[in-house]
């Protein structure tokens, strides 16, 4: 039985990782979560509490990192503001957490000799022409584009560096983009279903074919713990589950599973320095550590996501109105 400390664990993927330990795991875990709009604490309703405790405070106060710290045998890292468009209207908060945050962690997790698992993205690595054979592999160059992304690139950028000159044990993922139940209304696919759900029509921002690498949250989850568990320290691993899809056949594809006209959808206006395409070879983490994603097929994951959020409104209504208002100020 470890401890295990998660930062982020009530957000989206911190969450489904944390059910995922109390299923899987004989592991305690203690959740540090500070609640900003994207936390929910009814993301980890019904698990036992002689296994999981919540702990609401800041990833960037040193003194509750450090005592949290002192009471663990890992750590694994999800809290970060996640959200590019959020990014590009106001990027101090992102500089806060992901920067700061992660350097809070390092020199709590350098002074314990604590292993830490840090979450991370594909987006570090920049995007993809259409055509690009190549897909992102552990050793492609960082070159990310937005507020969100560079702050992610120098979050992984310090975790480096930490295990190079302080010797702190620690691995990094980087991973391809999630979906599942339980994600903010802000991002594409949930915000897409509920809008149906509400009676608006879905906001493709330009053409819509920028494609994305989409992996079930739960396969990403099972990924964490196989690198926790079987990681060399010191090591990258990319996640990803060979879903790459353009945002067109995404939404033509949550309107039909929704009984509606395939292009019942808006055209709205396009983000700034909007990424073209990620792509995952996950061969590393496939061959090294034995892992492979158990949800092989697109369509069945996406309806399942979408009868969860028809049967969850009361977890994301809340959420949606000011979601809404946000993005209609920028015309999208
Ligand atoms: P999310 O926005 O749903 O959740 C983030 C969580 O972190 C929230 O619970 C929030 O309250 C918490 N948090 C934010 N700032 C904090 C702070 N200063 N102190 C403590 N807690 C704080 O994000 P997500 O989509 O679940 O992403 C989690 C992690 O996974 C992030 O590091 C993100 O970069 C990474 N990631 C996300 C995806 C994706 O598709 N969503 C893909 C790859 C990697
Ligand atoms: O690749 C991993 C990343 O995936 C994570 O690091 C981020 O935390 C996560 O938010 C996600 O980033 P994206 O920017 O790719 O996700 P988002 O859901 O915001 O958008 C997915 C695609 O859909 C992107 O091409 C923009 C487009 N989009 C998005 C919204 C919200 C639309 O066309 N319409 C929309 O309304």
């Amino acid at each position: 039985m470890s401890r295990l400390l998660v930062t982020g664990g009530a957000g989206f993927i911190g969450s489904n990782f944390v059910h995922h330990v109390v299923e899987n795991t004989d592991d305690h875990v203690t959740v540090l979560d500070a609640l900003t709009y994207a936390g929910n604490r009814e993301s980890l309703a019904g698990l036992p509490e002689d296994r999981v405790a919540f702990v609401h405070g800041d990833i960037t106060d040193a003194p509750l990192v450090d005592e949290l710290f002192a009471n663990a045998d890992a750590v694994v890292h999800y809290a970060a503001e996640s959200h590019n468009d959020n990014s590009l209207h106001d990027p101090r908060p992102f500089l806060d957490t992901n920067i700061i945050g992660t350097y809070t962690l390092l020199e709590a997790a350098r002074r314990h000799d604590t292993r830490l698992h840090h979450i991370s993205t594909d987006e570090v690595y920049g995007d993809l022409e259409l055509d690009d054979p190549d897909r992102f592999t552990e050793s492609t160059p960082y070159n990310p584009s937005s507020p969100y992304s560079s702050t992610k690139a120098g979050s992984d950028l310090l975790v480096r560096a930490w295990v190079r000159s302080f010797g702190l044990r620690a691995t990094i993922s980087n991973c391809s983009n999630n979906y599942g139940p339980y994600q903010h209304v802000e991002k594409f696919i949930p915000r897409q279903i509920t809008n149906v759900i509400r009676g608006i029509r879905p906001k493709l921002y330009g053409a819509g074919e920028n494609v994305r690498d989409w992996i079930h949250a739960d396969d990403h989850s099972s990924a964490v713990l196989t690198i926790l568990d079987k990681g060399v320290n010191g090591e990258t691993y990319l996640i990803g589950a060979d879903g790459e899809k353009n945002n067109k056949d995404v939404v033509e594809l949550i309107l039909t599973l929704m009984g509606q006209p395939a292009d019942a959808y808006e055209h709205v206006t396009d983000r700034a320095g909007h990424d073209l395409r990620y792509a995952i070879d996950s061969t590393k983490l496939r061959t090294e550590l034995g892992w492979s994603p158990s949800y092989g097929d697109f369509e069945s994951g996406l309806s399942a996501t979408i009868d969860w959020y028809r049967a969850n409104e009361g977890w994301w209504a809340p959420s949606k109105d000011a979601t809404e208002a946000f993005y209609a100020g920028k015309g999208q």
